[in-house]
């Protein structure tokens, strides 16, 4: 029987279906980003408000894209943090009501594990143990996985979040919000070698830091701007390819540091950054080299998005019906509840 999945955590809407036996049944997502746009970034309460009215409609066009009705739901599962409180108590708050009136458990979700079970929806699909780089506009760490549940950080960013770099270097450059993408874009025409942008803590530890290679960038934008002309479309292409470089050297960089320390064979990359195309080809090159396997899902998969909730939750079901909604703005990965391997549905 289906878990719906439901995913509020910041500008994403997500709903999806997924059925232990058949899979992904269907999903559907709405973006705010033309709703934020024009703010350089999230406005929480705009944010909260756009989930709470697509929501409902949301859940109807998924059930019937996969000819399923409310009474076929098995547990309504939602992420309950980290996240914008706001943002997070609009679907907790959904997710448990449905649920309660459905006589069916509600179980909370721990975004960052949707994101680090999130390839497991894709074939091959990994198996405990394993690393995973989690790579968000929230978060950067590094996480040894034994098991679900069982997860030990083992290195994260000392300042910026991966994405959050990627965002702010995108408005340095007057690119719109999300600068993920539009700077992935921008770097297409660009060279990676024109600028010598640093890569802070290389061979130093398994932390990371963004914040000197964001500054790094303002420092030479503020240098071509002191000449009094606009940036023209080659300089500002060689800015974006080289800063996406250095921040995609770090990343690999530290992988490949935490697979020999821990061991670790199997290495999983997700969140928003993990869409990112240079990071896929040379991490997948990296990897190669050294022996270790490496698995991206699709980037719909790497983006916030319901299906990964409703994968996660059917793995955590419980038979437990509650009205409690679990919201938590802050929520360390290594604080979830481990599962036992034969308490987990599909396990
Ligand atoms: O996982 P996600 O969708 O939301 C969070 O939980 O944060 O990640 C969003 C982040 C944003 O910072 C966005 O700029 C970045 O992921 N992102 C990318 C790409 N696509 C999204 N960064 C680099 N390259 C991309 N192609
Ligand atoms: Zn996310």
């Amino acid at each position: 029987m289906p878990v719906l999945g439901i995913e509020t955590s910041c500008d994403e809407t997500g709903v999806a279906l997924y059925d232990p036996a058949q899979g992904l049944l269907a999903e559907a997502l709405a973006s705010q980003i033309s709703l934020h746009a024009k703010f350089g970034g999230v406005v929480p309460e705009l944010a909260s408000r756009d989930h709470a009215a697509r929501l409902a409609p949301m859940v109807n066009e998924v059930l019937e894209a996969a000819g399923a009705g409310l009474g076929d739901l098995d547990a309504v599962a939602y992420t309950a943090g980290p996240g914008l409180i706001g943002a997070l108590m609009v679907g907790g708050a959904y997710a448990v009501s449905l649920a309660y009136g459905l006589r069916i458990p509600a179980v909370p979700v721990h975004h960052m594990e949707g994101h680090l079970l999130a390839p497991m929806l894709e074939q091959p699909r990994p198996t405990f143990p394993f690393l995973a780089l989690l790579v968000s506009g929230g978060h950067t760490q590094l996480v040894a996985a034994a098991g679900l549940g069982r997860y030990e950080t083992i290195g994260q960013t000392l300042d910026d979040a991966a994405g959050e770099a990627f965002d702010k270097v995108a408005r340095l450059l007057e690119l719109p919000y999300p600068g993920g993408p539009a700077i992935a874009a921008l770097a297409e025409r660009g060279r990676a070698d024109a600028y010598a942008f640093p890569r802070p803590l290389r061979g130093r530890g398994l932390d990371f830091s963004f914040s000197g290679l964001k500054t790094a960038v303002r420092i030479a934008v503020a240098r071509e701007l002191e000449r009094g002309v606009p940036l023209d479309e080659q300089t500002r292409a060689d800015i974006a390819a080289s800063f996406q470089q250095a921040a995609v050297d770090s990343l690999i960089e530290k992988c490949l540091a935490a697979a020999r320390e821990s061991g670790l064979e199997r290495l999983v990359v997700a969140g928003g950054v993990g869409a990112n195309q240079l990071l896929r080809s040379e991490l997948r090159a990296a990897a190669q080299r050294e022996g270790i396997e490496v698995f991206f899902p699709r980037p719909g998969l790497c983006t916030d998005n319901g299906a990964m909730i409703a994968y996660a939750g059917a793995l955590r079901r419980t038979d437990q019906r509650t009205m409690q909604i679990v919201a938590r703005a802050r929520w360390p990965l290594d604080e979830v509840a481990p599962v036992r391997a034969a308490d987990a549905a599909e396990w």
